[in-house]
Order: C-alpha cells, then structure tokens, then sequence
C-alpha cells in the first residue's frame, strides 16, 4: 500500500542513502524525527541540572574544571540536536514551547535526585555510558542532519563517561565511607539507567517503524543488553555490587540475564510523576521566562537595524 514516492524513499533508506533535509520525505518520517531528536536535544539541556547542582560543590578545583566542560559540553549537544530539528521545519522556540507544557518528553533519568559527589561518578559512568551505548548506532541514522551531530557527540560523551568512572575508581578505593557512597549511588543508579534505553521490545510502540527507516538501528532491549554486558566487568574492577541478585553470565547467550527495572515506575516517571520532574520542568521555565528581556531586546534591535536598512 506504499505510494510511488514512498516505495522510492523507502528503497533508498534500504540502500543506506542519507536523507538530506530539502528532500522529500514521508511526514510520517518527519514528525517520528522531529519527536526524537526534540527530545533527545530537551534530553540535553534539562540534563545539565542535576549536574549543575554540583559545579560548585566539586571537591577540588581539577573537578570543578571538569564537570564545568562537561557541563557545558550538554549545552552543545542541545544545540545541535535542536538545529538538526529545525532542518525538518519545526522552530526552536515551538519545540521548547512543547516541552514546557509537557506535551513533549525529555529522557526519564534527569527526573532523578543527585544527592552527593558519588552520584555525580554514577551519572558519568552509568547515565553518560547508556547514553553512548544508544547514540553509537544513532551516528548509522537515515537522517544526514542528526547523524552527523551524533559522531561529533559521541567523542565529547566518551570524554564524560570516563570522567565520571574515574570519579567512581577514586570513591571506590579511598575510605570505607566513600566506597560505601559509591555503592549507594551505583545501587540509586542502576535501574534507572537501564530505563533510559525505553520500555522492552514488546511495549515500544514506535521501533518496528522506527527501525524500518533506520531512524533507530538497534531494539531497545539489545542495546539494554549491551549496556548491562558492557557494565558488569566495570563494576567488578571497582570492587562494587550491581543491585541485581538474579544477574549472571548466560554462557548460552553469552551475556548476563538480569533483572528487568520496575516499569510501572518508568510509566509514572515519563508521565510526570518521577522523584524530580516538577523542579527540572520548573527551572527550564523560570529560565525561560526569566530570558524574555534578553530575547525582547534581541527583536527590538533587529527590527530597528531592518527599518534602517529599508530607509
Ligand atoms: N525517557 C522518556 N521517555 C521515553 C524513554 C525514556 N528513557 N524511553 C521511551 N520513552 C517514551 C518514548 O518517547 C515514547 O513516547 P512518545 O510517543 O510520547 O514520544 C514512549 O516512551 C514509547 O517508547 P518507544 O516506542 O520505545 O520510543 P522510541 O522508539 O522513541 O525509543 C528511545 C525511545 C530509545 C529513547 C529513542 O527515542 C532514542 O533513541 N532517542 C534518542 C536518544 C535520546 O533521546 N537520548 C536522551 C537521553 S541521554 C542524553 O543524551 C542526555
């Protein structure tokens, strides 16, 4: 039942062609596109909060140095992603109007409290390495725009999952207080990363269609799979245990069987209902009201220079 028009976009996506933004494309593609990569960008921004809460609290100056890059390194992917969104026809400003009414989604882990130093090692080990394991085949996507922001991300989340495993190694081997908060963050931690890569294969209401335009390359369960396959021997050589008593090595498959996250709290958490969303919502609003004057004076300035311009 595919249109002449369709059956030729879909044979190039089949090809492996990229699409580029001025060429046509099925709106289907277009608005399964705008949704993620929108989200994937307000992913970024609101994601710089938790962080943000604890450049100044950072222990030494090195660390400060660090998680202020890093931090601002999110900006960037924001940046990106919401100029990759806009090739597709939607303005920023409509894409951030929909996220402060919360007709649009950012990813379900930036809805969690940062309580401690330990949790900012867990945030760059755990959340930093999920969100790797998932924007690695993001740099194979159909569209031209949003791949080619991927490759240019995926070096700098390298860069931030390191800095926080290094955080971990020094928690996990100085005193017996801090191993103990490295474990309690890793214990916080753990299910709500394996929640970022999405509901399991069998409730994704998007990937069989995603997958088709290789908009999404791989299910959501295998990249959780990689993930926890990947994670395990780190934890190990930190000396720290995954909070998981059903975890174990499946010679068979030749990865772990673990226990699945609490999906109905993943339901409530993507509804609105998580430990943080009202504050995270909260402050990306008040930023944006407390801009208006900026943005204002930007309008009325380039105004006047047009009127001069046609005078
Ligand atoms: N947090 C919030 N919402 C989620 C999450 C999550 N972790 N996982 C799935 N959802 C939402 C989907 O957006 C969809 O809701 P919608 O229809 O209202 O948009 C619904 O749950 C059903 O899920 P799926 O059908 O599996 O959705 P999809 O095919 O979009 O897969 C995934 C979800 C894997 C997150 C995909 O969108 C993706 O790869 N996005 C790009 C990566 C990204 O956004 N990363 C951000 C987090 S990390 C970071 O970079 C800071």
């Amino acid at each position: 039942e595919l249109s002449p028009e369709e059956r030729a976009f879909q044979e190039r996506i089949d090809r492996g062609e990229k699409i580029e933004p001025k060429e046509w494309m099925p709106e289907g593609y277009r608005k399964t596109l705008i949704r993620q990569v929108g989200q994937h960008a307000h992913s970024e921004i609101v994601g710089q909060l938790p962080e943000g809460n604890w450049i100044t609290r950072a222990p030494t100056l090195e660390r400060k140095a660090i998680l202020l890059a890093k931090v601002q390194d999110e900006a960037g992917h924001g940046l990106y992603l919401y100029c990759a969104a806009e090739t597709l026809g939607v303005s920023r400003d409509q894409l951030l109007a929909k996220l402060h009414d919360g007709s649009m989604k950012y990813s379900s882990i930036f809805n969690y409290p940062t309580l401690n130093w330990a949790d900012i090692g867990a945030v760059g080990w755990l959340v930093d390495g999920a969100a790797i394991m998932n924007q690695v085949q993001l740099q194979k996507t159909s569209y031209g725009p949003y791949s080619r922001a991927m490759i240019r991300i995926c070096k700098e989340e390298s860069f931030h999952q390191r800095q926080g495993y290094d955080i971990m190694m020094k928690m996990a081997q100085g005193t017996a207080e801090q191993k103990a908060m490295a474990q309690d963050a890793l214990d916080r931690f753990w299910y709500p990363a394996l929640m970022m890569f999405g509901p399991s294969d069998k409730d994704s209401v998007h990937s069989a269609q995603s997958m088709a335009w290789k908009i999404k390359i791989n299910t959501n369960d295998e990249l959780r799979q990689k993930f926890v396959d990947q994670t395990v021997p780190q934890a190990e050589y930190l000396g720290l245990k995954i909070p998981d008593p059903n975890l174990k090595w499946n010679e068979e498959k030749k990865g772990y069987d673990f226990s699945e996250p609490d999906w109905s709290e993943f339901f409530e958490v993507i509804a609105g209902n998580g430990p943080c969303n009202k504050e995270r919502l909260g402050a990306r609003v008040k930023a944006w009201e407390d801009g208006a004057w900026f943005r204002d004076g930007l309008l009325a300035h380039a105004e006047k220079a047009e009127a001069r311009r046609a005078a």
